[in-house]
């Protein structure tokens, strides 16, 4: 079992491809009210959990939720790919504006794994490359998480290691 010590006020951030499996862990996890997850945000702005174009608006929102629950004291979890530095920057900024303490969860898994959970989804629609430049921006992301402010980074390679872990939250 891998433990996932994670302060009890903290900004945690998924970090994973589509397919991965992000959603699922955040589920299994955490409550539904700790999570702010993009596609939601997409939907409640544009009516459309896929609208690329309500990004930025939905991100907007996102980040303001989550400064606004990183106020109040209350434990937040980002479900959004968080591949690119520039999403991530966004999301460390709001965690330092509060003073709490910005912790990543990677969820690595084989990319064919992730193609084939995405393909059988109907509300996923982009093809191959799409994953693959994910998938690059993946690898790229391990040297640079800790260098941008995330003072954990947990890594789960494989969906073995994805089901094992567990969580725990330090006071
Ligand atoms: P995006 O929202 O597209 O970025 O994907 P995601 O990372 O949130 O993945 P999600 O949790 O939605 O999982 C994708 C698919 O894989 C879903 O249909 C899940 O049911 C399945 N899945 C995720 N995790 C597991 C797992 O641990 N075991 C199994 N068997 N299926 C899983
Ligand atoms: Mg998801």
């Amino acid at each position: 079992m891998t433990i996932l010590d994670i302060p009890e006020l903290a900004l945690v951030a998924l970090v994973g491809v589509s397919g991965s499996g992000k959603s699922t862990f955040a589920a299994r996890h955490f409550a539904p009210s700790q999570v702010l997850a993009s596609d939601a945000f997409r939907a409640m702005v544009a009516d459309d959990e896929n609208d690329q174009s309500a990004s930025a608006d939905a991100f907007g929102a996102l980040h303001h939720v989550a400064g606004v629950r990183l106020r109040r004291g209350r434990l937040t979890v980002v479900d959004a790919t968080n591949l690119q530095p520039h999403a991530r920057a966004g999301l460390v900024q709001v965690a330092r504006e509060h003073d709490v303490l910005p912790v990543a969860i990677v969820l690595d898994v084989p990319e064919a794994l992730a193609w084939e959970r995405t393909q059988a989804r109907a509300d996923r629609d982009f093809d191959r490359q799409v994953l693959a430049r994910m998938q690059r921006d993946l690898r790229r992301s391990y040297g640079q998480l800790a260098r941008e402010g995330f003072r954990k980074v947990h890594v789960l390679r494989g969906v073995e290691e994805i089901d094992a872990a567990e969580v725990r939250l330090d006071k």
